[in-house]
């Protein structure tokens, strides 16, 4: 039995999701480029999420470009009342694959209704804008033009709500002057801790923090701590990542990425992992011993 819902919950805008999500993004073929070798198990996947009671789908249309989207609405259009699909705009796909900053309005609006039509939505939940300032890693410079973009498009009805990725506080503290946010989605896990005062800070803000390689994304994480800490819950590495993270604090919403069913399942049971005290201890000290490499 799926055991989702242990995870918690958080209001996502005006919306309750479990803490416990899943990200699309390995679906499309390798690469986020294309599509995937066998398609039926990736609708498969996705049928599996939702049925486990994941009701929070990170996504993209850049993604593909269009693939993933195109899978989610094929796998679970009509989609259930409470599922929440939350993708992101600002980039677009170079023909070798390449990932480009895409904020002209004219870019930012094809964007929306690209994944409004690749979604078969009327309109989008929550919209990530994501910063290309840096391409992996956020890098200072206003958002002002493409989030007032992004803002009026919400005006317009087709966007509920709004959030950032890839941003650094003053980008943040920026764009609530603009419209308000209510997601942050930047790159964070145990070995990645750069966000550690942000999270805090958002939390008492009431903002939903949601961290991209929750595992080490294209590279998974490897420590001899995190083996020693699996090994000894008889449980395995990532789902013990995965309960860090749920644990870290309360706005921390999950969205592991996986093409694989059994990858799926075991993600899904992190709620019920409890990770004792010494244990805690000994993955925070992860982040620090990699900080200070
Ligand atoms: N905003 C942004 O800029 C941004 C950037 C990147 C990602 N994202 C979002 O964040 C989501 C998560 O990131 P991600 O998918 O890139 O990285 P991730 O969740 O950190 O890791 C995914 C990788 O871990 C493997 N994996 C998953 N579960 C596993 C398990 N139980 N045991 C062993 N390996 C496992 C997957 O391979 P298998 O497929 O073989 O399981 C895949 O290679 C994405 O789906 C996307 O929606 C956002």
């Amino acid at each position: 039995m799926s055991t989702v819902h242990k995870s918690g919950t958080f209001d996502l805008g005006d919306r309750s999701v479990s803490r416990l999500g899943y990200g699309a993004m390995q679906l499309a073929g390798p690469g986020v480029f294309g599509s995937p070798k066998d398609p039926e198990a990736a609708l498969a996947v996705l049928r599996e999420a939702v049925a486990s009671g994941v009701n929070h789908i990170d996504t993209s249309d850049f993604y593909g470009p269009h693939v993933t989207n195109q899978l989610i609405r094929k796998a679970l259009h009509p989609y259930p009342g409470d599922l929440v699909i939350v993708t992101k705009i600002g980039a677009r796909r170079g023909a070798d694959g390449s990932w480009r900053a895409a904020f002209s309005p004219k870019e930012l609006t094809e964007a929306v209704h690209d994944n409004l039509r690749n979604l078969g939505l009327e309109a989008l939940d929550v919209v990530n804008l994501r910063s290309m300032f840096g391409v992996h890693g956020p890098a200072e410079g206003s958002i002002e033009g493409p989030l007032s973009v992004l803002a009026e498009l919400q005006r317009q009805g087709l966007v509920r709500h709004i959030g950032l990725s890839n941003v650094t506080p003053a980008q943040i503290a920026e764009g609530r002057r603009i419209c308000e946010i209510i997601c942050v989605q930047n790159h964070y896990n145990l070995a990645h801790r750069a966000d550690d005062a942000l999270i805090d800070e958002l939390a008492r803000h009431g903002v939903a923090y949601v961290p991209f390689f929750p595992l080490g994304g294209f590279t998974p994480l490897q420590s001899s701590i995190l083996f020693d800490v699996a090994r000894r819950l008889g449980a395995t590495p990532m789902q013990v990542a995965l309960a860090w993270l749920l644990r870290r604090a309360p706005n921390v919403l999950l969205i592991p990425g996986t093409a694989s069913i059994t990858h799926l399942r075991e993600n899904l049971t992190v709620a019920e992992l409890d990770l004792p005290d010494d244990a805690v201890i000994a993955l925070d000290g992860i982040g620090t011993h990699s900080e200070a490499a």
